[in-house]
């Protein structure tokens, strides 16, 4: 097998996820694609219960908020000892909290991320974390949509998820990646798989007429009309580009 991993010098990605409530985090990482990234020595996860790093007798993590209010917020300590931990053994190239209030994840940014060597993740639970850990350690806040979770924890998995995939060498098919939706500014084509007529509806002739240019052309006008029609805010940008690059074209020639 050529790995891509062995051939280059490259860095093994490492995400470090810290979390109140571990068990939830379990099958996500456990599980298809996420699973084949650490099988496959490109990835190594590791889940660190924050239980754990608590030393009182009850080995609590969350306390009362001063000033009062509803709901317990994840006390400082438990979280300072397991970073430190960590932090001693490596440099992270980012401590992301997941948190409702930080900044909206998009391909864009999993992008980026896909590119750190090492990252750590902050589950945020109850009403929150003692603001002094926000201060003095995280780098990137991060929230996966506007509606609130109970915890960070399927927040981390949905991030990891999205991050490790675009690891060179974890998806088999290496350009799969490239036609997801968002990739190129649109959202996917329709797909079919047998049987070729099923409950009277029949796969667009297209697609079985072993003509690649023409379906090349036919998903492309597809994807371009789902999105006009779904997500007018990403036509919008994706047409604007379009017209961008149309203009640079023209440019080079008249020169
Ligand atoms: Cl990262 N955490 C929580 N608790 N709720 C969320 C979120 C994160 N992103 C969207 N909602």
């Amino acid at each position: 097998m050529v790995s891509l991993a062995k051939n280059h010098i490259m860095a093994k990605m490492r995400i470090d996820i810290i979390a109140g409530l571990p068990t939830l985090l379990e099958s996500p990482l456990n599980d298809s694609i996420v699973k084949r990234s650490q099988t496959k020595g490109l990835v190594e996860i590791k889940v660190h219960d924050l239980r754990q790093y608590s030393t009182d007798k009850h080995r609590t993590i969350d306390d009362y908020a001063y000033g009062g209010g509803a709901g317990m917020v994840l006390r400082a300590e438990p979280i300072a000892r397991c970073l430190d931990e960590l932090m001693a053994e490596r440099d992270y190239d980012e401590i992301i909290y997941m948190s409702p209030d930080g900044e909206r994840m998009d391909q864009k940014m999993v992008n980026r991320l896909s590119t750190r060597v090492n990252i750590a993740i902050l589950c945020g639970h109850y009403k929150g974390v003692d603001e002094r850990i926000r201060e003095k350690y995280v780098t990137r806040e991060v929230s996966i949509g506007d509606y609130v979770l109970s915890g960070g924890e399927l927040a981390a998995a949905v991030l990891t998820d999205a991050v490790v995939r675009l690891v060179p060498g974890v998806l088999n098919d290496e350009t799969s990646a490239l036609t997801d939706s968002f990739q190129d500014g649109l959202l996917a084509p329709p797909v079919y798989t047998r049987p070729e007529v099923y409950d009277g509806m029949k796969v667009p002739d297209v697609l079985t007429s072993g003509h690649a240019q023409d379906i090349e052309d036919w998903r492309m006008e597809q994807a371009m009309e789902r999105t006009r029609l779904r997500r007018p805010d990403l036509w919008q940008r994706f047409s604007g580009e379009a017209e961008g690059k149309i203009d640079e074209k023209k440019d080079g020639a008249g020169k």
